[in-house]
């Protein structure tokens, strides 16, 4: 079952049959504000954090699934019907009324035609203006002239999400909004400089500020009674619940359209409310900004463009897996349906791989983000496991200290540095890859003697960072000299009892590696020596205790037993295990070919790779909390999807570009664009997790969008199918793909130069290069970087 498509022309995904039976959610704001939206006009917006930044408001978890939101209505003043734009929340006959949804890239269209009107509402957020517009288009195709009412409407949040959701008593008394010149401005009394704005870009003829009164008793979103009525009752009051709601009343000759636009934004009437209804008052003002908005996304979309045989491929790397990826690295996680903003900040491991997959699209923002992961970086080496970003800035123009009566103080320096308790063991690792990248990309050595502060004092460079990192894992080492997990390694739930991890101790290789290859193209010849020895000791100690005959161990408990044995019940093949040990290179070339062999044999499904076989039953605390998930969800054996590239890419560095391929399709969301009734969430959107076999709901996907599959997924098909990866001194170029294809062609920007990269596959090789040529000479070894400015042309023959 199928529930739209994707429009490659217009580069959006249209949604033609709104009663989905999940939310399919996008992300509107590239910087500072940013709206979650449904295709069903559902969600709210936030300025810079979702926890404490909140413009409107949500109710999570909640049914209906996605309830309030930003909303338009339509009301036919000579009949007195009335409907909305987005299909809910008026919720029309779908016989008689016909609603489409277009999100694309930073925007969403609801389009409705009912009753001989048809309408658009548009929402986006301008890339530099951090205001969310609201545009909405009626157009009478009836015939004859109509006399119509247009209501927006929005519920106002308490700002704060922790009492916007619990414990009322003061916030409930603690805002108040009111309306004039155009503009509804609400404030907060216990912050005074705080304010949010709904503006008209156009004169309105009424108003209501007072939630209840816009839609009145006993009656909800579906059925507001201003709308019903075709006025709304000027209210206007302090304390209470807010809205926006603006009224405009329209007479449409027949053919005749006209275009309303709200603006939303963070500020007051006078200082920020006015200016933006005179900005968007101007015609073009909207147009010009989606004129900006696909500038924004095609400059970045243009740094790497692929044109394979693929098409779901070249559809989701082309557009929506970066798209993804660059969501993840903007927002972070805590943003969406599921994350309700309850925290604030970075998750260290999540935000260091993020940063990894989109250093070309997005220098300066994984710049940033990077320099934040290495301010959270303790001196003793190990990474702050959850941080806000913001407590290791200094402040500039501190706001007045008002103690809110329901916020927790702000912690202490003390509070924020957390000990060896807390710590992950992969979290800063994870970092070591992602400085790397980020250099190999933009040429940016000096970035190694770039000085950051740590979190508990002191300062150090970069360099000195990564030192530190692979020096603390090194000295995590337990009882079979393999790592320690600590808390838990990039598995939240399998905490090991104070065991081992071979995942870390893999990971502690591959990182070495990575910095062994930096220090060497630095010069630092002592460091790759000394880290050169160690990788040894690393590799040596896990060929030793974690093979397992026919696959990797993945890891010990604190008491010494094997998890990941062939001779236990439950638990007794782990992906990463495998993943990690060709991915570190660690595994011998026997072994590699044989573990991964396992995963295709006990871990794959239609859907992908289970992340665990057989999935746990029985509660088992020295394995940690994964045995108290139910069999078949998330770390518990589902088909976790983080994961699934790093098979991927295991097998191209295998040379089995066949199977590689098998296990990209299996998780593509886009091949389950017609079997909906099955995935249920977005096939343009990867999810934390797909149920697994032995899941009723086996193939359900959960958890669209903040994920870390999309930054991977994006990396395992570009870097390793396609094989095109930045190094330190040149562009390597390794693709590993399906014998059956002719070939590809990628066009990339590195480095200020462009390369057109003309892949022919003449005798159908799954891997291997026979011959490459760049302007026509013949190479060896990595593209050089060309001259800024230059067109480049790269022809590859496999063979
Ligand atoms: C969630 C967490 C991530 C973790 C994964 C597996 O996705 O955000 O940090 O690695 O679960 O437990």
């Amino acid at each position: 079952m199928r529930y739209g498509h994707f429009d490659d022309a217009r580069g959006e995904y249209l949604i033609d049959r709104c009663d989905i039976p999940q939310s399919w959610t996008n992300y509107l704001g590239v910087r500072d504000l940013c709206t979650v939206i449904s295709h069903n006009g559902g969600g709210y917006t936030f300025h810079k954090s979702a926890e404490h930044g909140r413009l409107t408001r949500f109710r999570p978890n909640a049914v209906p699934l996605d309830r309030p939101g930003h909303y338009v209505y339509v009301r036919d003043d000579e009949s007195g019907e009335y409907w909305s734009l987005s299909w809910q929340p008026v919720g029309k006959d779908l016989d008689s009324a016909r609603y489409t949804v277009r999100h694309g890239l930073s925007y969403t269209r609801f389009l409705c035609e009912y009753g001989g009107i048809s309408a658009e509402q548009l929402l986006l957020i301008p890339v530099d203006d951090a205001v969310q517009l609201c545009a909405v288009t009626v157009k009478n195709d009836s015939g004859r002239e109509r006399s119509l009412s247009v209501f927006n409407y929005l519920e106002w949040s308490f700002q704060h999400v922790e009492i916007d959701n619990q414990n009322f008593q003061m916030s409930l008394y603690a805002s108040g909004a009111d309306y004039a010149d155009g503009v509804i401005e609400y404030d907060f009394f216990y912050e005074p400089w705080t304010y949010h704005f709904l503006a008209a870009a156009f004169e309105p003829d009424g108003f209501d500020c007072v939630r209840d009164r816009f839609i009145g008793p006993y009656r909800t979103e579906r059925n507001p009674l201003a709308v019903e009525r075709g006025a709304c009752s000027a209210s206007s009051e302090r304390g209470g619940n807010h809205c926006g709601a603006l009224h405009k009343k329209l007479v449409l000759a027949p053919g005749a359209s006209r275009r309303l636009v709200f603006v939303l934004g963070v500020g007051s009437r006078r200082e920020a409310g006015l200016g933006a209804r005179e900005r968007y008052a101007q015609p073009g003002a909207v147009d010009g900004a989606m004129g900006a908005l696909k500038k924004y996304w095609d400059e970045k979309r243009s740094v790497l463009e692929i044109n394979t045989p693929h098409r779901g491929m070249n559809t989701m790397i082309n557009r929506w897996t970066l798209y993804q990826a660059e969501t993840c690295v903007v927002w972070s996680r805590f943003a969406s349906f599921i994350e309700v903003g309850g925290r604030t900040g970075l998750g260290f491991r999540d935000t260091a791989q993020d940063v990894m997959a989109v250093p070309h699209t997005n220098p300066a923002k994984t710049r940033q983000r990077l320099v934040e992961l290495l301010s959270a970086l303790t001196r003793t080496g190990y990474g702050l496991h959850l941080f806000d970003p913001a407590d290791f800035e200094p402040r500039e123009n501190p706001l007045p200290e008002v103690k809110l009566p329901t916020v927790k103080p702000a912690p202490s320096r003390d509070e924020i540095v957390h000990g060896l308790d807390d710590v992950c063991a992969d979290d800063a690792l994870w970092l070591v890859a992602s400085v790397c990248e980020w250099v190999k990309e933009t040429g940016r050595s000096d970035f190694f003697d770039h000085v950051v502060a740590y979190a508990d004092g002191g300062q150090g460079t970069v360099y000195e960072h990564l030192k530190k990192i692979l020096d603390f894992t090194a000295a995590q080492t337990g009882a079979h000299g393999v790592c320690k997990g600590l808390r838990a390694d990039w598995n939240d739930c399998l905490n090991l009892g104070g065991g081992e991890s071979a995942m870390v101790s893999f990971m502690h290789h591959w990182a070495l590696e990575i910095f062994i290859e930096a220090a060497e193209f630095l010069g630092r010849s002592e460091d790759a020596a000394h880290y050169g020895a160690l990788a040894n000791r690393v590799r040596a100690a896990c060929e030793k205790t974690l093979w397992d005959g026919a696959w990797y161990l993945r890891g010990f408990t604190g008491t010494g037993r094997k998890i990941g044995t062939r001779s236990a019940e439950e638990g007794r093949l782990f992906l990463n295990a495998q993943t990690w040990a060709v991915y570190s290179g660690v595994a011998s070339a026997e072994r590699r070919s044989l573990c991964m062999d396992a995963v295709d044999e006990h871990l794959f499904s239609p859907y992908g790779l289970h992340l665990l076989w057989p999935a746990f039953t029985k509660p088992d605390d020295e394995i940690g909390y994964v045995t108290r998930v139910y069999p078949g969800i998330k770390e518990n054996a589902s088909i976790f999807s983080h994961p699934n590239p790093w098979a991927v890419i295991a097998e191209c560095l295998l040379g089995r570009g066949g199977r590689a391929m098998k296990f990209y399709d299996a998780i593509l969301p886009y091949n389950q664009n017609d079997a909906i009734e099955i995935r249920e969430a977005e096939p343009y959107s990867y999810c934390q997790f797909v149920h697994g076999r032995d899941h009723s709901a086996h193939g359900r996907a959960r958890h669209p969008w903040l994920t870390g599959s999309a930054g991977w997924f994006y990396t395992a098909a570009t870097k390793y199918i396609l094989g095109i990866r930045p190094a330190f001194e040149g562009l390597v170029i390794d693709p590993c793909i399906p014998a059956e294809w002719d070939g590809f062609e990628v066009v990339r920007k590195w480095r200020d130069a462009t390369y057109t990269i003309v892949v022919a596959n003449p005798r159908h090789v799954e891997k291997g290069i026979e011959t490459i040529t760049l302007n026509g000479n013949p190479i060896e070894g990595p593209i050089p970087a060309q001259p800024p400015g230059s067109a480049n042309t790269v022809e590859v023959v496999l063979g």
